[in-house]
């Protein structure tokens, strides 16, 4: 176990599974030419053939290798406890931690289907023990996300299944009474914006634009109270230098930090009238962000390795930012989607990036959490995710 590991935390990935189901469906439509899944692990040792092209006399130089597992950095290995599987399997799905309760909201089933309720899992029981809709007006995927301990904000995202378009709605949602509200409207709608909640206003920025692939560079903030808005529009803020969905956007010694992420994305196929999700050239990289002062952005040292699709993938601990998975850039011969598995941290005194170990497979879309108990005792985290039963 990794109770004995220098930082060993509890952390728990509780939807690997799912992940790791809805990776497998969706593969043969939209990822397929794009995903490493982890269900594909056997695909480390499937080998694609490169032939270097390069004659020198009359010899071929010997041929070039390069597996699936080329880009996996060193780490260290972490041991992983399995936990009861998610009641359906959600790519794209998006979480919020209160106290022992992990709130897991809409997602894809597969390309065609997405979810429109909350799945509750119980960190104490280990049980899911709940379940409740979202309103009928809510996106299903590439939301904002936030929580301050009660209530949870739900901005914009895309409204349907495969490459629909995004609303510019927010809603927010009591976790006590479990009553949802209609907060005012972001200006224009996003794609998975970098949100947060910081001294006291509601930040939404970057993201994709309408279009789906171009990157938002803009950034607006609410002032929020109890869940509700205590401003009637959203207010103009200090625009991001890189724009882009799918990025972790954290709050920690009272300042803003935006990781990671990509520019462009899947597009609806032109005409299409399931605005079917056709690929397009898109960009990760692992670029940190801080604001401090509120009015001008510091660029931090890089992630280890580019990393996208991380919105939920984060949990501090020990004065550090963990993530988990993601995917990187494109693997350069197969142009497939390269998914990660490393577990990065990034130390929070120094503001440096190591690799501190590897999940049991690469994840896209993670939900991290760290369970309630690492608070009152820090030294004997033990790690704990879903792993393929
Ligand atoms: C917390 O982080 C420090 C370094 O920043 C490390 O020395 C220590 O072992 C960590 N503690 C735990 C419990 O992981
Ligand atoms: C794949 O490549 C990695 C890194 O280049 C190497 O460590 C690993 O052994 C290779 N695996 C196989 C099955 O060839
Ligand atoms: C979680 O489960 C534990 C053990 O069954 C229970 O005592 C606790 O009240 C539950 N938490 C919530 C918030 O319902």
């Amino acid at each position: 176990m990794a109770a004995h590991k220098p930082l060993s935390l509890r952390l728990a990935v509780p939807l690997a599974l799912a992940l790791l189901l809805a990776l497998g469906l969706v593969g043969d439509f939209l990822w397929a030419s794009s995903s490493t899944s982890g269900s594909r692990l056997a695909s480390a040792s499937k080998k694609v053939k490169v032939n270097s092209g390069r004659v020198r006399g009359n010899k071929q130089l010997p041929e070039v290798y390069l597996n699936a597992t080329y880009a996996d950095l060193p780490a260290p290995h972490w041991d992983w406890e399995e936990m009861p599987a998610a009641p359906v399997p959600r790519l794209d799905g998006y979480s919020a931690q209160i106290g022992d309760l992990l709130y897991v909201f809409a997602g894809y089933e597969h390309l065609d289907h997405v979810h429109s309720h909350v799945d509750v899992y119980n960190f104490t029981s280990n049980t899911w023990t709940g379940r409740f809709d979202i309103p009928k007006e809510m996106a299903n995927s590439h939301l904002g996300m936030v929580t301050d301990g009660r209530y949870i904000y739900a901005l914009t995202g895309q409204f349907g299944p495969q490459c629909r378009s995004s609303i510019n709605r927010n809603f927010v949602l009591d976790t006590e009474t479990r009553e949802w509200h209609e907060l005012p409207p972001l200006p224009v709608p996003r794609y998975a914006p970098a949100t947060q909640l910081w001294r006291g206003r509601l930040h939404v920025m970057g993201g994709g634009k309408e279009d789906r692939h171009e990157p938002g560079l803009e950034h607006w903030s609410l002032a929020v109270k109890d869940g509700k808005a205590l401003e009637n529009e959203w207010r103009n803020e200090v625009p991001i230098p890189r724009g882009g969905p799918h990025r972790a956007c954290v709050v920690a010694n009272d300042k803003l930090f935006v990781i990671g992420g990509q520019e462009g994305d899947f597009m609806p196929k032109p005409g299409s009238p399931i605005f079917k999700c056709a690929r397009r050239h898109e960009v990760v990289y692992g670029d940190v962000y801080m604001l401090d002062d509120g009015r001008k952005w510091k660029q931090l040292s890089p992630m280890p390795k580019p990393d996208s699709h991380i919105e939920c993938a984060w949990v501090i601990v020990n004065n550090s930012i963990i993530i988990v998975g993601g995917t990187t850039e494109k693997h350069p011969i197969t142009k497939k989607m390269i998914l990660v598995g490393e577990v990065f941290r990034f130390d929070l005194d120094t503001l440096t990036w190591s690799v501190i170990g590897r999940m049991p497979f690469r994840i896209k879309t993670a939900l991290a959490v760290a369970s309630v108990d690492y608070r009152f005792a820090v030294r004997h985290f033990k790690l704990s995710a879903f792993s393929r039963s």
